[in-house]
Order: C-alpha cells, then structure tokens, then sequence
C-alpha cells in the first residue's frame, strides 16, 4: 500500500509539471484529491491493514496529500508567470497612452439653435411661449389681420391654398388674434414656428421659420417696442450692434415699423450684402393695428388698450449671425455645412 501511495505521488506530481492551464490543474485536484479521487481510494483499504502498521501509513499518506498540494500550488504559479508574459508580449507595439476614439455626436441644427436663442433671449424679457396651428384658416391668417379677400397686401405674400377657407399659414402674425381671443390683457408673448410661402430661391425657401412676438395691456408702447427689439439685436448680434428703425407698412400695425441691423459684414460701410446700404433689414414691427382689438372683443376695447407685435425669420436671423448667403444651404442637410456650428 504504501507503494501505491508513492506511485500515486510520482505520477500526479509528472502530470502536473505538464498541466498548461489552472484548469488543468483543478482537474488533476479532483482526480487525486478530491472525496471520490485516488487517494481516498487508497485510504479506504487503510481497515485491511494490520493495527500496528495504520498509523506509519497514515503518516505516509499525509505526506503524499502535503506534497501533491504542494506541487500544485507551484503548477499554478508556473502557469501565471507564463500567462503574464504572454499578456506583455501581446501588448509590446501597443500604445497605451494614445488617446481613445470617440464616439461621433450628434448636435443641434444651427435654425434650431437660432431658434432657441431668440426664445431665450424673449423668455429671460418675460416674453412665455405659445403655440399654434400650421395649416390655418383664412380669417386668421388675413381677414383678422386687417386684410380682406380682396386686398392687396394679399399679393405680398404667396399663399398656399388648402381650400377656400384654408391655408399654410403664411406667417406666424395668426397667433395674435388666437391668443387674444384666449386670454384677455394683459399679454405678452412670443409665437415661434414654421410658415409657409410659394417661394424658392437663395433667401427663400417654401417653408421657414418665424418668431412673432405680442405685447398688449400693461406697457405694451412704442417706447416698450423700441426698448424690446434693440435689447434683442444688442443680445443677439452683440452690443455693439447699430439698430434703426425704418417707417414700413403692414396691414395690421400702425404705425409700423421695419427694423434694421447695421450691416454684420462691412460694418455700415456699403458691401453687397447690403445692397451699399449699410444696413440689413431683420424684422418687421409696429403697433397693433386697433382693428384687430374689434375682431378680438375679449375685453380689448379698442379705445383703451395698446400694444405692439413684431416677427421675424429664423433663417433670415441665422443667415446674418453665421454669415450663410445661401438659405438653401440649411435644408440640404450637408454634414460637411451642419458640422460648422
Ligand atoms: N407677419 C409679418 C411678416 O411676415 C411680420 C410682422 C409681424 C410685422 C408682426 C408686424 C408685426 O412679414
């Protein structure tokens, strides 16, 4: 027996100086060591054995249980080694410290970019925000703006006609009388969305983007009108920025007003840009046209209240800031364009 126990030592301890692998090894422990292995075999015919001799044998099998554990616990360092240098030799020509590769990010379109920063900028003047159909009826988008069916004004703008009755709207300027109709003043708020006009070429595109802007009650002056459109130009274009403000006509304020931003390119000194003018038209403005107080009623007594409105085009605003002289260029969705901002 006890040339069994050593037989079984010599072996167990060859295959493992052979064992590649930890598992290997822990294959090798349950086979020889393990409750069912070939030591625990040996060990059962321990009883066989004369009394005298059991105790020296079970010292021997101790022994070879220390020494095959022994053995093991070197196979496995054995192996780590091994694997470690493996790993540094895998890794050798690898650069660690170059940089990782990002992922791509998508960003923000530069209309809508520009479009959250005429609202910040209207939000932060205690301006809030409200919305409004796009397909519009006729008697919003003209009639209740002071412009009947028959007149000409309905020229300045080519209209997209649903039905009869129905239209794209044309501008965002409907939202005056929806809002007024809502809310009795005072109001004071701003109309960002898109609009729509039977038009294409370099500064125009067949459907864009406007902010309209109400103020009525409550303030609500030229003075205010003033006040409010050159903080705006000063926040968007910077302080530096000259403003002026040029008589125009709208069929729904009066007086109106068109303001003006000097010319971001040549500074005021006459570019193409700006036809030598020095100057660049940015929106349109006035006083609510107190017609609209009789088509609202809702407690706007056209004797009473005053107020102003005012709208302007994302594009035309973004084309200005970012220096783009193709509007075009916005809707062609070039990431090589959209990338610059
Ligand atoms: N709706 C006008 C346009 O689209 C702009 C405007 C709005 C003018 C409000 C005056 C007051 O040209």
């Amino acid at each position: 027996m006890e040339q069994d126990l050593l037989k079984l030592q010599a072996e167990a301890l060859a295959r493992l100086t052979q064992a590649k692998a930890r598992e290997e090894v822990d294959t090798l422990r349950i086979q020889y060591l393990g409750r069912k292995g070939f030591l625990a075999a040996i060990m059962k015919r321990l009883g066989e054995l004369p009394k005298e001799e059991r105790p020296r044998l079970g010292q021997v099998a101790n022994q070879v249980k220390a020494a095959m554990e022994e053995a093991m616990a070197q196979a496995v360092t054995r192996i780590e080694s091994i694997e470690t240098a493996q790993a540094k030799e895998r890794s050798a020509g690898l650069d660690l410290t170059l940089p990782g590769r990002r992922p791509k990010r998508g960003r923000l379109h530069p209309i809508t970019q520009t479009f959250r920063e005429v609202c910040d900028i209207f939000i932060r003047l205690g301006f809030e925000i409200v919305d409004g159909p796009e397909v519009e009826l006729d008697y919003y988008n003209f009639e209740a703006l002071n412009i009947p069916k028959d007149h000409p004004a309905r020229d300045m703008q080519d209209t997209f006609y649903v039905s009869e009755d129905v239209v794209l709207r044309t501008h965002t300027s409907p939202m005056q009388v929806r809002v007024m109709e809502k809310t009795p003043p005072p109001v004071k708020i701003i109309a960002p969305g898109k609009v729509f006009r039977r038009d294409s070429d370099v500064t125009h595109t067949p459907m864009f983007h406007q902010v309209e802007g109400l103020m009525v009650g409550d303030g609500g002056s030229f003075g205010d009108l003033k006040g409010i459109l050159t903080t705006f130009v000063h926040q968007m274009y910077g302080e530096d920025t000259a403003v002026r403000f040029r008589p125009s006509f709208f069929p729904f304020t009066e007086p109106s007003a068109e303001v003006d931003i000097q010319c971001v390119l040549c500074r005021g000194a006459g570019c193409r840009l700006c036809g030598q003018t020095g100057w660049l038209e940015i929106l349109g403005s006035g006083m609510v046209h107190p017609a609209l107080y009789g088509y609202v009623k809702n407690g706007y007594d056209t004797g009473a209240v005053t107020g102003f409105a005012f709208g302007m085009g994302v594009e035309r605003i973004a084309m200005l800031k970012y220096g783009v002289d193709d509007i075009r260029s916005f809707y062609e969705n070039d990431v090589r364009f959209l990338n610059q901002f």
